[in-house]
């Protein structure tokens, strides 16, 4: 399962880099806003920062087929680690579709339902992205909509899409994901660190220095 970092914030990406945790990156509007930044100027910095082998994720603003277009070709024109991500909505898919015939790489965010990360995988989405925190929040399963994408994308060899685990609330969300073959999961990065920390691990390791420490006093004695 690979790793991308759902952060506008390059300080997170250098750390999960200097990690090797960092697969990828996802940005959307609220994250950029969080930041403060110029869409392009923080976007182009983080594809920069992460190299061509990693792709970007770059969202759209328009809501109608050419603004989406617009935006789709200009982002995809900024570097050529960039993935387009479109909402699902209908001028959302009509303009994957166009713009996947093109050879543009694209993420389908905002899925909440099967029949929706359908449609995106027939527009030729690479990256199918179910919100699996906000699906939890109003009383669904998230995970269920990412286990059935899966089956779904396992019964047709013509779908090219992987699935991105997003909206990710926990380290629970990241393992049920890997367990049902998804193929990423995009990460806050305050999420990134709960994957590794764990008490029984820093108590282990806190014994055995102890330990080793009193065998090389014992040795000097
Ligand atoms: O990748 C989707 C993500 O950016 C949305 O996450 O935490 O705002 O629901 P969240």
């Amino acid at each position: 399962m690979k790793f991308f970092l759902d952060t506008a914030n390059v300080d997170e990406i250098r750390q999960a880099l200097d990690w090797g945790l960092c697969d990828g990156v996802t940005t959307n509007p609220s994250l950029i806003a969080k930041e403060g930044r110029d869409m392009k100027e923080a976007v182009l910095e983080i594809c920069d920062l992460v190299g061509p082998e990693r792709p970007v994720s770059a969202e759209v603003v328009a809501t109608d087929y050419e603004g989406i277009l617009k935006e789709a070709y200009e982002r995809a024109a900024w570097a050529e680690n960039i993935v387009v991500k479109i909402p699902l909505i209908a001028e959302g898919i009509k303009a994957m579709n166009k713009v996947t015939s093109e050879g543009i790489r694209v993420n389908a965010t905002l899925i909440f339902s099967l029949p929706q990360a359908l449609l995106a995988a027939k527009a030729g989405a690479s990256y199918l992205s179910p919100f699996v925190g906000r699906h939890d929040d109003v009383g669904w399963d998230g995970m269920e909509l990412v286990e059935q994408t899966a089956t779904m994308l396992d019964a047709y060899d013509y779908f090219d899409a992987e699935i991105i685990v997003a909206s990710v609330r926990g380290a629970w969300h990241v393992v049920q994901g890997c367990m049902m073959g998804a193929h990423i999961a995009t990460v806050p990065f305050g999420t990134l660190g709960k994957l590794f920390n764990h008490p029984l691990t820093d108590q282990g390791l806190d014994k055995f220095l102890a330990d080793y420490a009193k065998l090389q006093e014992e040795l000097k004695g």
